[in-house]
């Protein structure tokens, strides 16, 4: 990097973005049933955005050892292709402020992440909403909340295949979303908190490979998967139903239910059955494994008394990390 001349101004503009979870719905989602997931706000992608004398634009991701100028990126690159994106979108007006990529300055983006990566918490989804939101207030072109959802959207498509745009969703509006593919987005707001303890197996699953064994699965026995994500679909709607009720000690049962039909989709593993069924005996009202499945998370519904001896049975039973989140 450059270093900045005496005299330079410096903008700098900083934003972050949060995990995710999915708390009902999962796969079933992807062929328009509704799922619900919320924002996991104990981690978060932070990106910041200068200007340096350095020309072009710069990156630093020391999670992922990435150090590089955007150009030198491939261009399916993940975070080079939503920068690219950003800077090429439709959506920004014209900048009043004349900051850009193609001034003299040239542009350092940080980015740094306490997500772990692959596994369900919507590490990539994350990374995408905050070099958006910091990228395009740095340029002094502000995105709205849709905008920013569609840019994230078609990088995830780059890299899911066919996802159903969940991710994207809960974590630009950061607030618990029912969402079904291809429809407007509905939050939703709990009537009573609750508590959930995340434990993560510690083995990356891409989402795409289960995605795409399930879709496999489906073209196959294409009646017997309907059954199933017809089966996940009222769980979703009742679960919902619970939540904005202020009943959330019946979601146990359902996520139970859930759980069993995601075995039947094939996408659960001996460990997030393991971790299940640990949560379960220390006291959970009821656990499933949460986003694409193989490995990444579970998540356990507990009474608030009970988080901490629920996350110590997990990790007993080889959970490499829990999170207990309030979900209000
Ligand atoms: O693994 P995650 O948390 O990114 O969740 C994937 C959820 C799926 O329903 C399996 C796929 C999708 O695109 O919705």
């Amino acid at each position: 990097m450059g270093s900045r001349r005496p005299g330079d101004l410096l903008f700098l503009v900083k934003a972050s973005a949060p995990g995710k979870i999915i708390l009902f719905g999962e796969h079933a989602v992807v062929y328009g049933r509704p799922a619900l997931a919320v924002p996991v706000n104990q981690v978060q992608v932070d990106v910041e955005v200068l200007n340096s004398s350095a020309q072009g634009v710069w990156i630093h991701a020391p999670i992922i050892d990435l150090h590089a100028e955007l150009s030198t990126l491939p261009p399916d690159h993940p975070i080079g292709s939503v920068i690219l994106k950003v800077l090429s979108s439709p959506f920004l007006p014209p900048s009043p402020s004349g900051r850009g990529a193609g001034g003299e300055d040239g542009i350092e983006i940080r980015i740094s992440s306490t997500i772990p990566v692959a596994s369900g918490l919507g590490s990539g989804a994350a990374v995408s909403v905050a070099i958006i939101c910091a990228l395009s207030s740095f340029l002094n072109r502000p995105l709205t909340n849709e905008q920013i959802n569609e840019l994230v959207f078609e990088t995830e498509k780059l890299h899911h295949g066919t996802p159903s745009g969940i991710d994207n969703t809960v974590i630009t509006y950061n607030m618990p979303v029912y969402y079904i593919k291809g429809k407007p987005i509905e939050t939703f707001k709990p009537g009573k908190p609750f508590t959930i303890v995340i434990g993560d197996t510690g083995i990356p699953a891409p989402t795409k490979e289960s995605v795409g064994d399930v879709r496999r699965l489906w073209l196959r026995d294409t009646n017997r998967f309907e059954t199933l994500f017809n089966e996940v679909a009222q769980i979703s709607t009742m679960a919902r139903h619970f939540i904005e009720t202020g009943r959330p000690e019946l979601l146990g049962e359902l996520m139970d239910h859930n759980h069993e039909l995601l075995q039947q989709m094939t996408v659960s593993s001996p460990e997030l059955d393991a971790l299940v069924h640990a949560a379960r005996k220390a006291g959970a009202l009821g656990a499933k494994l949460s986003g694409g499945g193989r490995g990444g998370n579970m998540i356990a519904l507990v009474e608030q008394a009970r988080a901490e001896s629920v996350a110590q049975a997990l990790q007993s039973a080889g959970a490499k990390r829990t999170i207990i989140t309030e979900i209000k």
